[in-house]
């Protein structure tokens, strides 16, 4: 159903905030967490098939194997999208299920299982909104040295050349990399995310050639197709000191650029920000400048996945964060020298992650103020909690619909102040696997019973239909 079509007639009688005529709204997953079916039609293993079956690695020793049985449910989970109204659905591709050892021929019934769900999802429609990349590295990559080696790069363009040739046909919108900070530094320095590697230098030359995988990923697939759009994901923080004394400002500046900078840099602007080439020289970072005008390749979207601000100190002290999980963890290279993760007293999700819309608005703002205009989308943002059905068989997520709502009036006092801000997905549609957290946090509109895969509406499904269905939001 498109938004447009019904913000008018349910207008008058709400005068909450209401978004723009097309603006997009949707919720997000991404393969290995929702799709199960690990082992089928010629799937080969990923990295994280690997890292979930590791001792220790993940919370009560789950693993992606099942997953919520997407593969198979798809159709009841695109019905789901349907009634609940989206535009749009925003899903990964796995990597190993199109091309098992990483290289050559196409699987071709893995990309069946894609056809059929982007067939699915236009018959009911929904837009199809896929990610080429959401971390499932195929484990034979990672055997030939992962992220860290270049030729990774140029075995990821030539896998989304497959997917495209598969779905270009039908698909408009490309993401081509997820969070690429996640990939690179809880993948390869923290080793708190697949492959699980502890090293410093590779995690920055992994974070480089998933962008350069980006660009070239771009720049072939829009020769192929130039009415296709194309864009990244990533994960934006709001950063702030935690006092002005100026060791705290230096955390800040330290964090936002590692977080943020070290990405948006390269991307939108066509170089590395300066400072945190400094911060990072002892690592023998020195990207290839040539690579730098095939990571700038123009885009037509930026998607922003946003959840919390992080607060930084630069004074000795005790660190507030080293008890909630792995996210928490900064990348052990920054440095506990120079930077330490504080408490802001604000309330938090069930991660542990305080909740700041404000952030939100401030992201947004500064991207559009301080790079290059392009259409911004929100590709993730939501609220992770333990979560149990009350009797009546229904979650009933107040927390949830407070973290989405706030955020989304962020979201429409940003398009106010003239940022270009098109659409917003929700993370997530379906509780599923939350990387190395497991089955324990729940993200999901929809609540998921994994003993019998049945898929329950919570209250925040019911409510974000409602925001769909009015274009806006409650007065
Ligand atoms: C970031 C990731 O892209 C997604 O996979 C994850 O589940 C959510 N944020 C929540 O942590």
């Amino acid at each position: 159903m498109e938004s447009s079509a019904v913000q008018d007639d349910a207008g008058a009688r709400d005068a909450g905030p209401r978004f723009p005529t097309g603006f997009r709204w949707g919720a997000a997953t991404a393969a290995y967490q929702i799709e199960g079916a690990a082992d089928e039609d010629g799937r080969g293993p990923s990295v994280w098939d690997t890292f979930a079956r590791t001792p220790g690695k993940v919370l009560g020793g789950d693993t992606g194997d099942v997953a919520v049985d997407h593969y198979h449910r798809y159709p009841e989970d695109v019905a789901l999208m349907r009634d609940l109204g989206l535009s749009s659905y925003r899903f990964s591709i796995s990597w190993p299920r199109v091309q098992p050892s990483g290289a050559g021929a196409a699987n071709e019934r893995g990309l069946d299982f894609y056809r059929r769900l982007v067939d699915a999802l236009l018959e009911a429609g929904v837009e199809p909104w896929p990610t080429l990349y959401h971390w499932d590295l195929p484990q034979p990559l990672e055997d030939a040295g992962g992220w860290p080696e270049r030729e990774t790069a140029y075995r990821f363009a030539d896998y989304a050349g497959l997917v495209h040739e598969a779905i270009g046909d039908r698909v408009k919108h490309w993401t081509t990399v997820n969070e690429p900070w996640c990939a690179a530094f809880l993948g390869y320095a923290s080793g708190d995310h697949a492959p699980g590697r502890l090293d410093p230098s590779g995690s920055l030359l992994a974070a480089h050639h998933l962008m350069l995988a980006h660009g070239l990923t771009v720049q072939s697939l829009r020769a192929r197709r130039p009415d296709n759009l194309f864009g990244a994901a990533v994960n934006l923080y709001a950063v702030s000191p935690a006092t002005d004394d100026p060791a705290d400002v230096d955390a800040a500046r330290r964090i936002d650029g590692l977080q943020n900078r070290l990405f948006l840099d390269p991307l939108l602007l066509g170089r590395y920000p300066e400072d945190v080439l400094a911060d990072t020289a002892r690592h023998g970072f020195e990207p290839d400048a040539a690579d730098l005008a095939v990571i700038n390749q123009p885009i037509d979207q930026l998607g922003i996945n946003y959840y919390t601000r992080h607060t930084v100190a630069g004074t000795p002290g005790e660190a507030a964060q080293t008890a909630s999980g792995p996210f928490a963890v900064h990348s052990p290279w920054v440095g506990s020298e120079h930077v330490r993760f504080v408490a802001a007293g604000r309330p938090t999700t069930g991660m542990g992650w305080e909740i700041d819309e404000g952030g939100l608005h401030e992201v947004l703002t500064r991207v559009h103020r301080e790079y290059p205009a392009v259409p911004l989308y929100i590709t993730e943002n939501g609220a992770g909690y333990d979560e149990t059905p009350d009797g009546d068989g229904t979650v009933h997520d107040a927390g949830r619909i407070a973290y989405i709502d706030a955020h989304l009036r962020a979201c429409h006092a940003a398009i106010a102040d003239g940022v270009p801000l098109a659409g917003y997905f929700t993370w997530s549609l379906l509780d599923n696997f939350e990387w190395a957290w497991g089955y324990s946090k729940r993200f999901g509109l929809v609540h998921v019973d994994y003993a019998t895969q049945r898929r329950t509406p919570k209250d925040s499904a019911r409510w974000y239909s409602d925001v769909i269905r009015r274009g806006g939001l409650p007065g």
